[in-house]
């Protein structure tokens, strides 16, 4: 199947594809791997479906109004970019907020974010890394001595994300990433074992993660803990007992994952627990892992045909920041399916740089709204997805002895992009997660 073929078989699915049974999915998912021309495809596809739409929504909600809104605001910014989409990058001008946010007092309104200085320091630094901008020795010293000041007991407690909060999962991974951005590997090197005793406490009988001492098990804490043991080298298979069953438990009936069992499908919390498969396994999940044809499915259908952008939930707005959490999930399962390719990157790019990008600096979820330190990180890390092509690496001696499939992914770097590489299931650059991770196995060996 040619590219635009699957492309726009693609967008016929997520057109028209309102009430698709999964027996009729199938049909079209197995379409996908003949050789087929696009127009007979999707006669095929029209045919099976009807006219569209299948559903008509009938009624009139507070979503169904934004949308609208959203939709005609789209509509007319496409519309002035005639038939030329492609939008600048304005490269100095992100540099500059980045820049400015990082070394300027943050003014009141941002007291609501005092438990996440951590993650302010993840989003700022990690904007800077995949623009390529290398961070100046003044500023990594000035963030080594932020978080070493959040660190619980030498990494007994975990790390919070301000002075005097306690230890929690998310922020330790946000500290955890930040340090790795800085190059801090004696502050990492100090804690890892530490750390390690820390996420066993909060490990339960049924495979998940409690976030902190006495708080909730989602998809989000499972991450968090796989993607620091895994950087840090401490991954044990005692650490990881039953955890991907219990991840598995939290996929729903839409085929997305929910961040518990019981709950709604979340671009979010499906994020997290794709990458916990690729974090734990060897070998590449299969449908005895969980269904990889819903979830993809369901994935795909994220990708709105107006706008271009990507949405979190079903019935949901398209959100910049879902570039990454549900972007990402893409080059997983083109890795690991025949699929390929899962979405329109032309179409996630124009929304990001006409919807999403601010010509003064920085990005926002949507128009309309303002920019902020993570929709910038995010959205940016969802123009890298887009930028580049992954792949899995060839088994070899040295990759499959120990490493787990996150390690076997690679990217061809495509050299007209404005971000470098970020690794789809880490959040990084790929080359830091490749320099943290040789580090990290040498000092265990000497
Ligand atoms: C909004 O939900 C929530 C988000 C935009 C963030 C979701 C991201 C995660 C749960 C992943 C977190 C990952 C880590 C590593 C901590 P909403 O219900 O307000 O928005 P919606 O209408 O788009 O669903
Ligand atoms: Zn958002």
């Amino acid at each position: 199947m040619s590219h635009k073929s699957a492309a726009y078989l693609l967008q016929l699915m997520r057109g028209n594809m309102g009430s698709v049974s999964d027996g009729q999915f199938e049909d079209i998912i197995k379409s996908l791997n003949v050789e087929e021309s696009a127009k007979s495809i999707a006669e095929k596809v029209t045919m099976m479906l009807g006219e569209p739409p299948v559903m008509a929504e009938e009624y009139s909600s507070e979503t169904s109004e934004a949308q609208a809104e959203v939709s005609s605001r789209i509509e007319r910014i496409y519309k002035r970019g005639g038939s030329n989409l492609k939008a600048q990058f304005f490269l100095d001008k992100h540099l500059d907020y980045v820049e400015h946010n990082l070394h300027t007092p943050l003014p009141s309104p941002y007291v609501v974010l005092d438990a996440n200085h951590g993650w302010m320091l993840y989003w700022l630094l990690n904007s800077y890394a995949v623009m390529n901008h290398e961070i100046d020795e003044k500023t990594k010293s000035l963030v080594k001595d932020k978080i070493r000041r959040h660190i619980v007991d030498d990494g007994r407690g975990g790390i919070g994300s301000g002075v005097g909060q306690i230890g929690h999962c998310a922020s330790t991974y946000a500290s955890v990433l930040a340090l790795v951005l800085v190059e801090d590997w004696e502050t990492l090197l100090e804690i890892r074992n530490n750390l390690y005793k820390w996420f066993m406490s909060l490990k339960q009988p049924d495979g998940s993660f409690i976030m902190h001492k006495n708080g909730e098990s989602d998809t989000r804490s499972t991450y968090c803990v796989l993607v620091v043991a895994s950087l840090l080298d401490i991954l044990t298979p005692e650490l990881s007992h039953n955890t991907l069953g219990w991840v598995s438990s939290c996929q729903t009936y839409e085929g997305g994952f929910a961040g518990c069992p019981n709950t709604e499908a979340h671009g979010g919390y499906s994020y997290c627990a794709l990458a916990s498969y690729f974090l734990v396994l060897s070998q590449t999940p299969t449908n005895d892992d969980f269904d990889i044809n819903s979830f993809t499915r369901w994935s795909v259908m994220r990708q709105h045909q107006l706008e271009g952008g990507l949405s979190g939930r079903t019935g949901k707005l398209v959100d910049g920041c879902y570039s990454y959490w549900v972007g990402a999930t893409f080059p997983l399962l083109e890795a690991i399916t025949s699929f390929h390719p899962l979405f329109d990157r032309e179409a996630l790019e124009v929304y990001i740089l006409k919807c999403c990008q601010l010509e003064s600096g920085g990005f926002r979820d949507k128009p309309g709204k303002s920019v902020d330190f993570y929709h910038t990180n995010y959205v940016l890390s969802g123009l890298s997805i887009a930028q580049h092509e992954y792949f899995l690496k060839e088994e070899t001696d040295e990759n499959t002895t120990e490493d787990t499939i996150a390690y076997r992914l690679a990217a061809n770097e495509n050299p007209q992009a404005y971000t470098v590489a970020v690794h789809p299931v880490i959040g990084i650059p790929i080359d830091a997660v490749e320099k943290c991770r040789k580090i990290m196995r040498k000092k265990k060996e000497e």
